[in-house]
């Protein structure tokens, strides 16, 4: 692997900012200052050091984000905004989010430049646990819960069993194991039911907890490790 996409890839900035640092001679590889920012390293064997701090490499990397409505779940887009332009600081990564939020949809959304990680997690065989609490233009009818674990026809197929929870007169927590196009409206819809509003508060094992509204942090090693093992 070049030198500079190893610096680029541990959070030293795109391969221009690593440039420069190279240029500084801020950088070591086996305790010898480099100049070349092309020079092939190899990241597991060789020691790679920043002002002296050795460089833990980082093949992917992993985030979660409190989604804020108004945000396209979308790598790119000519006039909207996108949930990628809430990580600036990593615009230098081809990060792109796990799975779809509506764009009035806020919550738990995972973003990520592990790609078989993501095509492992949205897999249909794979049933990821997704938790939603959505508030409802009228009150729910406890009868519709008995309808949501058999199933309800949607794109001319029966949804998996989902569990719903009424938490109060017009909210429902909502679990679904599967992630279908507009899911939870839809379903909400089959009942005359409109979404107004909709709050992902988990996505696996993954929750937003304290984190504000439009903030992302770092999954620990302990979420990743956890998360990998969906790739297995
Ligand atoms: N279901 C929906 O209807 N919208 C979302 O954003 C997620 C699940």
């Amino acid at each position: 692997m070049r030198l500079d996409k190893f610096l680029s890839n541990s959070g030293f900035g795109s391969r221009k900012d690593v440039k420069q640092l190279i240029k500084k001679k801020l950088v070591t590889v086996n305790d010898k200052i480099v100049t070349k920012s092309d020079l092939n390293i190899n990241p597991l064997t060789d020691s790679i050091r920043y002002d002296n701090e050795l460089i833990e490499y980082k093949e992917f990397h992993y985030f979660l984000l409190n989604k804020p409505k108004g945000y396209l779940s979308a790598t790119e887009d000519n006039k909207q905004n996108t949930v990628l332009d809430l990580l600036p600081e990593y615009s230098y990564l081809n990060l792109f989010p796990v799975g779809r939020l509506d764009k009035d949809t806020t919550g738990t959304l995972l973003i990520t430049d592990d790609g078989q990680l993501a095509h492992s997690l949205l897999s249909p065989k794979r049933h990821v646990d997704k938790i939603y609490i959505a508030t409802l233009d009228k009150d729910i009818p406890p009868s519709i819960i008995k309808t949501f674990e058999e199933g309800i026809i949607l794109d001319n197929e029966l949804t998996l069993p989902a569990k719903l929870e009424i938490i109060s007169s017009n909210v429902g927590k909502v679990t679904l194991h599967q992630g279908k196009y507009h899911q939870v409206k839809r379903m909400f819809s089959s009942f005359g039911l409109e979404v107004i509003e909709l709050d992902r508060i988990q996505f696996s094992f993954l929750t937003v907890n304290d984190l504000p509204l439009g903030k992302y942090r770092e999954l620990t090693k302990e979420e990743i490790e956890e998360l990998l093992k969906y790739k297995r």
